[in-house]
């Protein structure tokens, strides 16, 4: 009976248990090699990421830091702390931290699967994994990961920095929403907070980039274009010459006006896909993509409308002004969207130079697993 007593208790003292712990920088450095080169899954904002085995074989990856800014120091406090309490299946759960020294770690579960990105322009694009039920499923859950921020935590949390390598995908081409460390916890009743602009250009809403006013409606721009990445397999902003650019919106946003739908499609789904959902996906992210704040949906409602539910809101959505000017207007004169056009080159030229880091990991790490 004791003994019985005793297990009892023991499984009820496991269960409070927070499911993420600390590391120390010794097992980090045992299970990532010492941080090697060829470990090296990538390299963010705040640091590069490493891919690692612990003792038990389970696989992570680890987060390392440049601690010698006090900015980063501060996104790892927010970042744990949001990360630790936040827990939803479209979001990537933290497994623990290491601070120590100089150091400040974060480590995750390693996605096998890498990042949307990887698979829509980098190392697994020519491979072709991302079927059309893939996308549908990889957008509503990523929609539902980004909702739960903006509707069901508490505080709500706006995200910031909705982009395809922010989506990860696990060994079932399940979406996890990462990257937390951007975002900032609302205080309740403000609808926005005024903040140094953080986030990538191209995914970056026009009032967010000129004003830096960030609220939920600026992760809706952004997710947006990812759902736009998602469904043709463009990047947010294209280099058409050397002068010449042009955003993924004012390239699709024709094409919807005229429903032609197909022309917009991956020619990489080698036209399999469900024409009705291809349909939603791109009304529903040329909604979210509106220059206009007020005009985009919120998260909630994009869910219910990818899922595709309501035939009276799909219908409305159709029916939207905004698909119904053949000769869309306000984008290339709005002087916000030009400015966010510009910086967005410094970013995207960063960016470049960061993929092939990670084409030349790659290798590396494949030859772990
Ligand atoms: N848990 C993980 N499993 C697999 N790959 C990961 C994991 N976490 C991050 N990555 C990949 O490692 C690379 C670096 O990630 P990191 O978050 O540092 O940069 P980023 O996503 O490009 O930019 P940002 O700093 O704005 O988030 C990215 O390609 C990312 O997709
Ligand atoms: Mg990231």
């Amino acid at each position: 009976m004791l003994v019985l007593m005793k297990i009892v208790y023991r499984k009820e003292r496991g269960k409070k248990q927070p499911s993420w712990r600390v590391f120390s920088l010794k097992e980090l450095h045992a299970a990532t090699n010492n941080f090697n080169y060829d470990n090296k899954l990538g390299e963010g904002g705040f640091g590069s990421v490493y891919w690692g085995q612990l003792w038990d074989g389970s696989q992570i990856a680890v987060k390392r830091l440049k601690v010698w800014s006090n900015k980063a120091d501060m996104e790892f406090a927010v970042e744990v702390e949001i990360l630790a309490r936040v827990r939803h299946k479209n979001l990537l759960s933290l497994r623990g931290y290491c601070a120590e020294g100089q150091e400040r770690l974060i480590v995750y579960d390693y996605m096998p699967n890498l990042s949307l990105l990887s698979h829509l322009h980098g190392q697994h694009s020519a491979e072709c994994q991302l079927s059309w039920s893939r996308r549908i499923n990889i957008a509503i859950g990523s929609a539902e990961g980004i909702a739960y921020l903006h509707h069901h935590s508490t505080p709500h949390i706006i995200h910031r920095d909705v982009k395809a390598s922010n989506v990860l995908l696990d060994s079932n081409f399940v979406a996890q929403v990462a990257d937390f460390g951007f975002a900032k916890l609302i205080p309740d009743g403000a609808t926005h907070v005024t903040t140094r602009v953080k986030g990538t250009l191209g995914y970056l809403a026009p009032e967010y980039a000129m004003l830096g006013k960030a609220s939920e409606s600026c992760d809706v721009y952004s997710f947006g274009i990812l759902l736009l990445e998602l469904a043709s397999g463009k990047k947010p902003i294209e280099k058409l010459s050397a002068t010449q650019k042009r955003t993924i919106t004012d390239w699709a946003l024709p094409f919807a006006c005229e429903r032609k739908f197909d022309e917009l499609a991956d020619p990489k789904l080698n036209g399999d896909y469900v024409e009705d959902e291809l349909k939603r996906v791109i009304l529903v992210a040329l909604l979210c993509a509106h220059t206009r704040p007020e005009r985009r949906p919120t998260m909630l409602e994009v869910v219910e409308l990818l899922k595709g539910e309501s035939k009276e809101k799909i219908a409305k959505l159709e029916n939207d002004e905004l698909f119904m000017n053949p000769q869309p207007v306000d984008k290339k004169e709005d002087p916000t969207t030009a400015a966010a056009e510009e910086i967005s080159d410094v970013i995207s030229e960063e960016k470049s130079s960061k993929e092939g880091l990670k084409e030349e990991a790659g290798p590396g790490i494949a030859e772990h697993m």
